[in-house]
């Protein structure tokens, strides 16, 4: 009988090891269903220019460009970053014309990349 708890010890020690290792693996979207947000090394050509395209470009590009604005180039996109017409729009900002245009505001994830990016002198890669 001695000895016992020694062994109980190392295999509960052998399990916990591999209980926790399993859980490291995990991301939010195992875990929880959605997708993590990536807020690290934000800049127009990582991440930004695909939320513009996504959800800007059909009404704000080479054929459609609604108030003269276009989201299809980091050139173009500075003029509304540097009037603050950007940040106004995306959050709602009482003062500006709420975008997308009669569509829901943009998802979580994608307005605090925008945010971080503004935050961070809108980089472009
Ligand atoms: C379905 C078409 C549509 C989509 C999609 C859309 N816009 Fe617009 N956008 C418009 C229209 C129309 C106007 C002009 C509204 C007005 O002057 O009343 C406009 C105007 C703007 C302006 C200028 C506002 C001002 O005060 O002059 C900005 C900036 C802008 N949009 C940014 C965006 C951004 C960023 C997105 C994507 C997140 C977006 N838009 C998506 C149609 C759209």
């Amino acid at each position: 009988m001695r000895g016992r708890p020694a062994t109980y010890f190392v295999i509960f020690s052998f399990l916990a090891i591999i209980v926790v290792s399993a859980c490291e693996n995990n991301n939010e979207f195992d875990l929880y269903g959605v997708m993590s947000c990536d807020t690290t090394d934000i800049t127009w050509d990582n991440t930004i220019a695909d939320i513009m395209q996504k959800n800007c470009v059909e009404c704000h590009g080479p054929d459609i460009s609604y108030n003269n604005v276009r989201h299809d180039s980091y050139e173009s996109e500075l003029i509304v970053v540097n009037n603050g017409k950007l940040r106004g729009v995306v959050n709602h900002q009482s003062g500006f014309i709420p975008m997308p245009f009669d569509r829901p505001q943009l998802p979580e994830c994608e307005l605090k990349q925008i945010n971080i990016w503004l935050d961070n002198g809108a980089p472009e890669n």
